[in-house]
């Protein structure tokens, strides 16, 4: 399958043109059409103006892009031109300070060489049996046929095996605290990025009381962790060994606040994000019967009363067809963004530093150049070799180039885990009563969650988890 690029769609470009986009107003430039619908309007300006939209945040100017031979030029070929602390990040950094997420140059290099063998071979395939294991414990509690915000349930469960994995901590008397605080932190983030301007922390509006309660909140339960690290003084192999055993060139141990940073940025970005994909499966599974019922097939063919383990994934094969179609439909990060970092040129458009780079995932996996019938939920389509004719970057759940998400394996084995361990013993009935609106903030999240009746299916189910090596969905290959 070819990507057409950009000159498909933008046929008279020169040095001197920019790029074609709407009319913006002055002063706040697109900011209305982005608070009032942002999926709306961007894959509106898309189809419209083609790979390369010109578009303003305030007076920020900004390039949408969805071609996916642009979207390399910025996370891949040209990556040392674009750096992350965008208009968007300039809004959260209380939040994640210097962590993996946002830290730049030869700093964030350092930190994920050393968090990267936390997320690898057989200490990744290791997390298998924490994931069933918490699982299992989260739907034994659950009654059949009351009705339930699944959405909710994944938050607290994706936020315990986080913390259990790469932590070893058990978070399960935060979890309800936790989540309320990072709702509020996430509520903040979206009204922040509907400003055309930065308003500091420190103004006592009553938003901004709530993010930092929120976030005092969030920081005391890590503080926690690691405190309890410190006193425990025991190796444990896990991320947070690593993070705490490593020397600088002077023979320096990482300062608390860095700890607290990359903590911070991995419990968030690890739990939520994985929730969300879970979410959305579930939100698509109730809609489709079909879909439900050979994805249960599956589940009973492949494990029938024993317990999922890593070695079953290489044959859970639909199972991961189900949640690689869910994140194109319903793509937890929902745009990634990038800035200028000097003059470069994309597509052959000049881009003038300081330009916020927009490549939207729900926008390129919703294209129908890439994917027939783009809007349909067909598992089905990634049971050939679509994943290997796809061009590079036409589907980007978890972005890519040196800064793809650490976490993408960990994310695609907890999801197949947990779906398999949910589906085995409960028929999800969505409640369909209440509706679902998708609410883009840094996460495409489910206004007013996900509801469910969970129809009892199996009670019993046994076995143990295994210490195979971790199998690679192909979508990630
Ligand atoms: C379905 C689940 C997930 C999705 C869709 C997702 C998506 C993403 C995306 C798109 C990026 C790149 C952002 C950019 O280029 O600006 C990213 C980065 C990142 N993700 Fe994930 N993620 C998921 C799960 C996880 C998990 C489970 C963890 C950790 C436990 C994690 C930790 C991170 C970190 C630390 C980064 C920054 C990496 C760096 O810049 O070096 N994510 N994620």
């Amino acid at each position: 399958m070819a990507d057409a690029g950009s000159p498909a769609t933008t046929p008279q470009r020169s040095q001197e043109c920019s790029p074609p986009g709407p009319k913006g107003l002055p002063v706040i430039g697109h900011l209305l059409e982005i608070r009032r619908d942002p999926l709306g309007f961007f894959s509106t300006c898309s189809e419209r103006y083609g790979n390369i939209v010109s578009l303003r945040f305030g007076t920020w100017p900004a390039l949408l892009l969805s071609g996916p031979s642009d979207v390399e030029t910025v996370l891949v070929k040209n990556h040392h031109g674009f750096k992350k602390n965008t208009f968007f990040w300039r809004h959260v950094t209380a939040i994640f300070g210097k962590g993996l997420l946002t830290s730049e140059g030869e700093f964030w290099h350092r930190q994920r060489r050393l968090a990267a063998p936390a997320f690898a071979g057989q200490r990744l395939a290791s997390y298998g049996a924490i994931m069933v294991r918490h699982t299992s414990r989260v739907v034994e509690r659950w009654k059949p046929d009351a009705a339930r915000d699944f959405h909710a349930d994944m938050m607290g469960l994706t936020l315990g095996i986080a913390a259990k994995a790469l932590f070893d901590s058990e978070v399960e008397e935060d979890v309800a605290a936790m989540d309320k605080a990072v709702n509020a932190l996430t509520d903040q983030i979206a009204v922040r990025f509907a400003r055309p301007f930065v308003i500091p922390d420190v103004v006592p509006l009553p938003g901004h009381i709530r993010y930092r309660r929120a976030l005092r909140r969030v920081e005391s339960v890590v503080q926690r962790i690691i405190r309890e690290r410190r006193s425990d003084r025991q190796d444990k192999g896990d991320l947070l060994s690593m993070l705490m055993q490593a020397r600088d060139e002077n023979g320096d141990p990482m300062p608390d606040r860095q700890l607290r940073d990359e903590a911070v940025t991995l419990l968030l970005a690890g739990h939520e994000t994985t929730a969300l994909a879970l979410s959305w499966t579930v939100y698509l599974l109730g809609q489709h019967p079909d879909v439900e019922a050979r994805l249960s097939a599956e589940i009973e063919a492949v494990l029938g009363s024993r317990a999922v383990s890593v070695e079953d994934l290489p044959r859970l094969r639909f199972t991961d067809q189900v949640v690689t179609e869910a994140m194109r439909l319903y793509p937890p990060a929902w745009a990634i963004g990038r800035e200028a970092v000097e003059d470069c040129e994309i597509g052959g458009y000049p881009v003038p530093a300081g330009t916020t780079i927009l490549m939207s995932p729900w926008v390129i996996h919703r294209h129908q150049r890439y994917f027939d019938e783009p809007a349909k939920f067909q598992p089905d389509r990634w049971s050939g070799d679509l994943a290997r004719q796809l061009p590079r970057f036409a589907y980007l759940p978890f972005g890519g180039g040196p800064r793809i998400c650490i976490g993408n394996r960990f994310a695609t084995m907890e999801a197949v885990l947990i779906l398999a361990t949910v589906t085995q013993r409960f028929r999800l009935h969505l409640l369909r009563e209440r509706e679902v609106v998708p609410f883009p903030s840094i996460t495409l999240r489910p206004k007013g969650g996900i509801w469910v009746k969970p129809v009892a299916r199996r009670r019993e189910v046994h076995g143990q988890a295994s210490k195979a090596d971790v199998w690679i969905s192909p979508s990630l290959k």
